[in-house]
């Protein structure tokens, strides 16, 4: 069975030449950068290499990356740390209600010790409404952590005129852009960013790998204390080799982005328009335009999306239905929820996040198994056949579809 992988927004494969790059740093390349010693100093220098080459990727200067282990704790760092630096400023976050668990969890546990969290709403297509967002802050206010890419509909927020309000306020901004990095241009100095954080197993690098940009002169209570590694930013000895691969990965996406990415979106506009010419009642979740160009997200009314998940398993196809950390989960996708997506809609909606190793008879293979598939399972859904359907009001919705 061929193995078609559509669900690079969980996860991409660490690309060749990185794992290549990375080899010698788990054998004769083994010091320890902060050593002082022929291994040490042979070691630190592709430490910094790697930094420079994350800080090009987004017009970053190279003194502001920290490495850290993952998106998730760069998402803590910059929030916890901030809250912390400027706890004399005041106790109040802006977010939005469609952030990851990394951001979202955070602020709750925030909430519980004391500090408030307004978690701006969106509309039907995933979109912030800037209005409300500016609306929002106040003198109490400390931080606006807003994301650049969604990674469930992959919806874009407009980060520069984000950054750009608050700039006016004074307000500190953090931007959650594990989505976006080397899938769109990110660029900090345009989008007054303050902290921006990225994370290695999205681009071409392995797991367990991540950054964080931290503006030049920016505050900041270290997350883990200890060591005086990444100028006291980030204590903990240097994972040299994931962070050598995600420097190259960083090279790599900024010189294949611009090409890749419209390949990427053709073959996914070729996937959305495929399966909804073929596929009765189904709904695009996510802004129609402002999108990241790899990612579809669609309900399939009448149908379970683990179902069609497990069906797809079954011929090589994976993709997904939420974001992998709630997949498991029963509850609908939080991020659907809060665009209002009626809740059976919600449960079938599936996720297909393309990548530059995806063919066109990859896609025309979906297009060609996937209708047959949610045929059968409409033909066999209590929802579907339920002979009730004008007296309900999800059948009446997913009628209208
Ligand atoms: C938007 C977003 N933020 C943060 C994370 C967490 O990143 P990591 O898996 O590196 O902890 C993810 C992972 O899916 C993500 O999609």
């Amino acid at each position: 069975m061929n193995h078609i992988y559509l669900d690079n927004n969980a996860t991409t494969p660490v690309r060749p030449e990185v794992l290549s790059a990375m080899l010698p740093y788990f054998s004769e390349q083994f010091g320890n950068p902060s050593s002082v010693h022929w291994a040490g100093r042979q070691v630190s220098g592709a430490l910094e290499k790697a930094r420079a080459q994350v800080a090009t990727l987004i017009n970053a200067s190279p003194a502001e990356i920290v490495f850290v282990s993952c998106g998730s704790e760069g998402d803590n760092m910059a929030i916890l740390g901030t809250l912390d630096a400027l706890s004399d400023k005041g106790k109040h976050i802006i977010t939005t209600a469609v952030e990851h668990p990394a951001v979202l969890n955070t602020c709750e546990y925030l909430e519980k010790r004391g500090y408030s969290v307004t978690y701006l709403p969106v509309d039907a297509d995933g979109m912030l409404d800037l209005v409300e967002l500016e609306a929002a802050i106040t003198p109490e206010t400390v931080l606006l952590s807003v994301m650049w890419a969604n990674n469930e509909t992959g919806t874009l927020f407009p980060i520069a005129e984000i950054g750009a309000i608050a700039k006016k306020h004074q307000v500190r901004f953090h931007c959650d852009a594990v989505q976006a990095v080397g899938k769109v241009p990110v660029d900090v100095q345009a989008a007054n960013v303050d902290l921006l954080v990225i994370s290695g197993h999205k681009l071409g690098a392995p797991k367990g790998i991540g950054a964080i940009y931290i503006r030049r002169g920016t505050k900041l209570t270290p997350l883990l204390h200890g060591g005086h590694q990444e100028r006291n930013r980030r204590a903990g000895t240097h994972n040299v080799p994931s962070i050598v691969g995600l420097g190259l990965a960083c090279e790599l996406a900024g010189q294949e982005m611009a090409e890749k990415s419209v390949q990427i979106k053709a073959l996914r506009d070729h996937l959305e328009a495929g399966l909804f010419a073929a596929v009765p009642q189904i709904k695009l979740n996510g802004h129609p335009t402002e999108r990241l160009p790899n990612t579809l997200n669609v309900s399939f009314a009448w149908i379970e999306g683990e179902s069609l998940l497990m069906s797809l398993d079954m011929k090589g196809i994976a993709a997904s239905s939420g974001s992998a950390c709630t997949s498991g989960s029963l509850e609908p996708s939080h991020v659907l929820g809060a665009m209002c997506v009626e809740v059976t809609l919600a449960h079938s909606s599936t996720r297909f996040s393309l990548g530059a190793n995806n063919t066109v008879e990859e896609i025309d293979y979906v297009i060609e198994i996937l209708p047959p598939i949610v045929q059968r399972l409409r033909d066999m859904s209590p929802l579907y056949n339920c002979g009730k359907v004008d007296a309900c009001e999800s059948c009446d919705t997913l009628k209208r579809l």
